[in-house]
């Protein structure tokens, strides 16, 4: 696998890639990876002829100082695990590679940034938003490949490549479990024994609604689905919404495709899940 720190060398190395005709995968994380992000991998590779990573933790999707300082870095293992996977580059950009002095720079993307995750996340959608440009006009990748885990970021990343016209393809892949439901995540590292066994209500929850989903009984299904978690020891519930999943909005029988969202604090930390309950594509 070949590694790159500098916009520079990644820029003359893919361009030699695009001229011999090679299609590139992209897939873009902030490392301590997991079968997760393999899993983006391998999708990659059935697509593309040419498989890129990134790992940079990037501090402007960070409203809390404090959370930035204690994301899990683990560059040794990751470099490891992307060998293993069959990654053929790594971009690992310092942040000044990244972001100049003067980076002031905002899109309006509507009211998707807001919802959900916007509400505890105040200015988090704009950050990714800035990073992932900034990687796609590096990478200049033909597919980039998310988790369905972060489903409103692939939301507000399809809203943004949109609107620049960016010729990319986005691809959402499946979210990748732990054998008790628990969906992968690099802030998993910091569940203690009990918070790992109080996170399962989240998965346990999801599934639940996933089995009892009625079109006309959502408003039932959510309440009785906050109940739940609420009644969790150590997991203090963010939101639960049956929502729908182009607008993030509560879902209405019309709804095309059906999401349910879940975010809660389990000890000191927080996670994200979710399932799609509905599409009629
Ligand atoms: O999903 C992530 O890991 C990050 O939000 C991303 C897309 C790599 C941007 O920093």
């Amino acid at each position: 696998m070949k590694i790159f720190t500098t916009r520079f060398d990644i820029e003359q190395h893919l361009l030699q890639s695009r001229n011999a005709g090679k299609t590139i995968g992209f897939v873009p994380t902030m490392g301590a990876l997991h079968q997760g992000h393999l899993s983006l991998i391998s999708q990659a590779r059935q697509h593309n002829d040419e498989i890129v990573c990134s790992i940079f933790v990037n501090p402007t999707q960070f409203n809390d100082p404090k959370d930035l300082e204690k994301y899990p870095r683990t560059i040794e293992a990751d470099i490891k695990l992307l060998e293993q996977a069959g990654c053929d580059v790594l971009f690992n950009p310092p942040v000044n590679e990244i972001y100049g002095g003067n980076d002031h720079w905002r899109l309006d993307i509507g009211e998707t940034e807001f919802l959900l995750e916007g509400k505890f996340r105040p200015g988090h959608y704009q950050g990714v938003m800035q990073v992932v440009y900034k990687l796609f006009s590096i990478v200049k990748p033909d597919d980039a490949f998310f988790g369905q885990k972060d489903y409103q970021q692939f939301l507000v990343i399809s809203k943004m490549v949109d609107h620049f016209k960016m010729p990319v393809k986005l691809v959402m892949c499946p979210i990748m479990r732990e054998p008790d439901g628990l969906a992968m995540s690099s802030r998993n590292v910091h569940l203690t024994t009990s918070d790992r066994l109080h996170a399962l209500v989240l998965s346990r929850t999801l599934n639940w609604v996933r089995r009892n989903f009625n079109i006309n009984d959502m408003l039932r299904l959510k309440s009785e689905a906050e109940q739940m978690i609420e009644a969790e020891e150590d997991v203090e519930l963010d939101y639960f919404e049956i929502a729908d999943g182009e607008t993030l909005h509560p879902a209405t029988e019309r709804s095309k495709t059906i999401v349910a969202l879940v975010a809660a604090k389990v000890g000191k930390t927080r996670l994200i899940d979710n399932v799609i309950l509905t599409t009629d594509s």
